[in-house]
């Protein structure tokens, strides 16, 4: 009987396990890498999804890198089903709540989205670079950058379809540097954003700013020229708290880096 107990559950948990890798989802932003590695052992999984959701919910704060112990857990996160699932979820939410709006007659009503690992995807980058086990690298990154490859984060992608048909205006709002801005404009072009009110970026004189200064003062001077920020999505806690946040926040999954 007991024996039989635990072949059924070795079963159940190998087909599951199994099907966290193969669902493939249409519209994939980085193939499977093949599997290798610890990744999907239960003892590191279970630990590493209490990181995980420590990391999401701001309650692990300050981080530089992944823990080492659970850099395959993230890499099988990010390119499995469950990080566009979980993306999924909020985009889902998001465009429910757009939805469900009154919206003002004067053009008035905005969307702020950040932009990396929000709008775009760097999941090509950090598949060659270690899912964040190693600490953030601003020559490799910046040349990724300056490529104008990312995709998009196609979850995020459908909720701008949604809300440029609602005619909210959509801002992007990024802590890149003014000297990308042409990358970044082609970059958000060709992933699908066809058109914005704005595309913020980092002045130099910004460049000493925390996240969430930089990102709360150019909320405040959109709500001071007049703009209702009706929603606000990013992937980091600091695109997303602070001042005039906007009526609702969105948090896209990112285990993969903090920016505080
Ligand atoms: C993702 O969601 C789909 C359907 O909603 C489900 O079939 C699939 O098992 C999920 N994948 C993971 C890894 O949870
Ligand atoms: C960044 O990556 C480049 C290329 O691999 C390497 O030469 C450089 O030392 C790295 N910089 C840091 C700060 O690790
Ligand atoms: C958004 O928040 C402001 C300030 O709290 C409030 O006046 C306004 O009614 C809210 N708008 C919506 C659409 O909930
Ligand atoms: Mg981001």
């Amino acid at each position: 009987m007991a024996l039989l107990l635990f072949l059924f559950l070795a079963t159940t948990l190998t087909i599951s396990h199994a099907s966290e890798h193969t669902n493939l989802i249409p519209n994939q932003i980085h193939p499977l890498r093949p599997q290798s590695g610890a990744g999907g052992s239960n003892v590191a999984g279970l630990s590493c999804l209490s990181w995980r959701f420590g990391v999401e919910t701001n309650n692990i704060i300050d981080w530089n890198t992944v823990p080492k112990e659970c850099g395959d857990y993230v890499g099988h996160y990010m390119l499995g089903g469950q990080y566009r699932n979980d993306s999924r979820v909020v985009a889902n939410e998001a465009i429910l709540y757009a939805e469900s709006l009154s919206l003002g007659k004067d053009g008035k009503d905005m969307w702020i989205f950040d932009t990396d690992e929000t709008a775009l995807s760097n999941v090509p980058y950090y598949a060659e670079n270690g899912f964040g086990l190693t600490p953030y690298n601003s020559t490799l990154f910046n040349a990724w950058v300056l490529k104008g490859k990312a995709p998009a984060l196609p979850e995020t992608l459908n909720l701008y379809k949604k809300l440029m048909k609602l005619g909210i205006k959509v801002v992007f709002l990024t802590g890149r540097p003014d000297s990308q801005r042409d990358a970044t404009a082609k970059n958000l072009k060709k992933a699908g954003y066809k058109t914005w009110e704005k595309l913020i970026l980092r002045e130099p004189s910004e460049s000493g700013k925390a996240a969430v200064e930089y990102k709360s003062g150019h909320r405040k001077k959109l709500e001071e020229s007049g703009y209702r920020i009706v929603g606000n999505i990013g992937d980091q806690w600091s695109d997303l708290i602070g001042t005039n946040p906007g009526n609702r926040t969105f948090k896209m999954p990112d285990p993969m880096y903090y920016i505080g």
